[in-house]
């Protein structure tokens, strides 16, 4: 089977062999939530799975860009059929614990979530998860940096951008990408809600941090005090005001 700069569609596929995830893999496409997007439009496709080595536009949350360089990332999207009354936000959520738990389970480190849908390990943000509607479909895509890119990160995401595994190792990527696929449609088929959500308020890396609460037009700081049972982030402004925060993003001040 062929296997794209390094990432073995054989390995993986004997990983997931009991499950009905349908894999492909690409070497570099534009965003793989782009090209998902656009199949799920045109028919069938629950458990699809693309992946790629390489992305020249991939997408991150509020309209950002995710650095997807070759050789040492994994950028993937599943199609995953919705019902009336599923939060596509529970997929997001319970993809932040999956990745979470198979991250720390692989690297030793032990991996946090900062809301809403990013993961550190070490101080840095290791991955970023985009979960985007398309018909009845959404589409999980998730961005993980699983070495250190080959030039380094770019100037403007140095300081916060991470890598999960500092050196590079045999079939590291296969690995995280069948462990999540795995662990993933466990939770997904499972929808075991009340575990889910105890282990994202336990791994928050937010809660009882200063934070800063990005505005389109200002940013205010605020002191994190929970994450709420609808994974909503509970804060206090400097005016004592208390929000509940259900979109948005947030920073946390050094
Ligand atoms: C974020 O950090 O805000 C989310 C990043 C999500 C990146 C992944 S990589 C695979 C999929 N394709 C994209 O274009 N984006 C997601």
């Amino acid at each position: 089977m062929l296997s794209f700069s390094g990432i073995s569609k054989k390995y993986i596929k004997d990983k997931i062999k009991d499950t009905p995830y349908n894999l492909e893999i690409k070497s570099v496409v534009t965003s793989t939530n782009t090209i998902m997007k656009n199949r799920t439009l045109k028919g069938e496709c629950e458990f699809s799975v693309l992946v790629a080595t390489k992305q020249t536009a991939g997408r991150g949350r509020m309209g950002r860009t995710f650095y997807s360089p070759a050789q040492s990332g994994v950028y993937m999207s599943v199609a995953l059929k919705v019902k009336d009354g599923d939060n596509p936000l529970l997929i997001t959520t319970d993809a932040a614990v999956c990745a979470a738990r198979v991250l720390e389970r692989l690297s030793g480190k032990k991996a946090y979530i900062k809301w809403v849908n990013d993961i550190y390990i070490d101080g840095k943000k290791v991955c970023g998860i985009l979960t985007e509607g398309a018909g009845n479909y959404a589409v999980l895509g998730i961005g993980i940096n699983v070495f250190n890119p080959q030039r380094g990160f770019p100037e403007d995401i140095k300081d916060r951008a991470g890598a999960v595994f500092e050196k590079k190792k045999a079939h590291m990527r296969e690995n995280v990408i069948s462990d999540f696929l795995i662990e993933f449609l466990r939770v997904y088929l499972k929808r075991d809600k009340d575990i889910i959500l105890k282990e994202y308020k336990e791994r928050s890396m937010v809660v009882g941090r200063e934070i800063i609460i990005l505005g389109s037009d200002r940013n205010e700081k605020a002191t994190a005090l929970a994450i709420a049972d609808d994974y909503s982030l509970v804060a206090k402004k400097e005016n004592g005001e208390i929000v509940n925060l259900s979109s948005g993003d947030v920073s946390i001040k050094i």
